[in-house]
């Protein structure tokens, strides 16, 4: 579900770009026609209305699994300030301790809850400004069309902010780009801890 997401969120990203091109919202402000999928906005969005199912239908089974399985209350809470403090600092200090590629450190957690919720956010913002007329409600409580737009764009940022972060950091510790291929490294058998004995 990741590597389908990466392809998917490509598609969404440059396709939106194109679309973005046709009527900017930066005055001024144009991204190269290389970044751009689709050779005109028609194109892009015929691209991004594509991409869009796949986006949704792997994001519902990526959602209804990590709930259901328990995964993201295992892998992403808790998040404690003092160690995201420490996490920024030692990694500042390029000390990327990461023994264990299964367990992830605060920031990592804050940054992957982040994108989930702004990969939500750019479905709810896409599917307002795509039929405004049927989600006029949805459109009214955003704040108008042109602001959720703008909106939309600002989650694109977002995405693309934390894709800059999270290739850069996953280069630096290489070991976690090839679990990420393989399916990482084999796991003991899960030992649960009650009322102080583990079972
Ligand atoms: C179900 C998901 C999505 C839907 C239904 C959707 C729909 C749309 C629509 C209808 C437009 C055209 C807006 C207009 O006519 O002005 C648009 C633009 C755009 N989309 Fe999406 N989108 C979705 C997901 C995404 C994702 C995941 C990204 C990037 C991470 C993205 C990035 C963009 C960008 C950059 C634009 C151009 C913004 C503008 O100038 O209007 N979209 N999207």
């Amino acid at each position: 579900m990741h590597w389908v997401n990466v392809a998917v969120m490509l598609v969404m990203i440059t396709s939106g770009w194109g679309i973005y091109d046709d009527d900017v919202i930066v005055r001024g402000f144009h991204f190269s026609p290389f970044w751009r999928l689709g050779d005109w906005a028609a194109w892009s969005l015929n691209w991004h209305f594509a991409g869009m199912w796949f986006l949704v239908i792997n994001g519902l089974f990526y959602l209804g699994y990590g709930f259901a399985t328990g995964r993201f209350r295992e892998k992403l809470l808790p998040i404690r300030p003092a160690e995201i403090v420490r996490t920024v600092v030692d990694t500042l200090h390029l000390k990327i301790a990461h023994e264990d590629i299964t367990v992830y450190n605060a920031v990592q957690k804050l940054l992957y809850i982040i994108v989930i919720l702004a990969g939500i956010a750019q479905v709810v913002t896409g599917i307002a400004i795509w039929k405004p007329v049927q989600f006029s409600g949805l459109v009214s409580l955003l704040g108008g069309f042109q602001t959720a737009r703008v909106l939309h764009f600002a989650g694109m940022t977002v995405i693309v902010g934390f894709l800059i972060i999270h290739v850069t950091l996953a280069l630096f510790v290489p070991k976690t780009l090839w679990a990420m291929l393989t399916g990482g490294p084999k796991l003991k058998p899960r030992t649960r801890v009650e009322g102080g004995h583990a079972t």
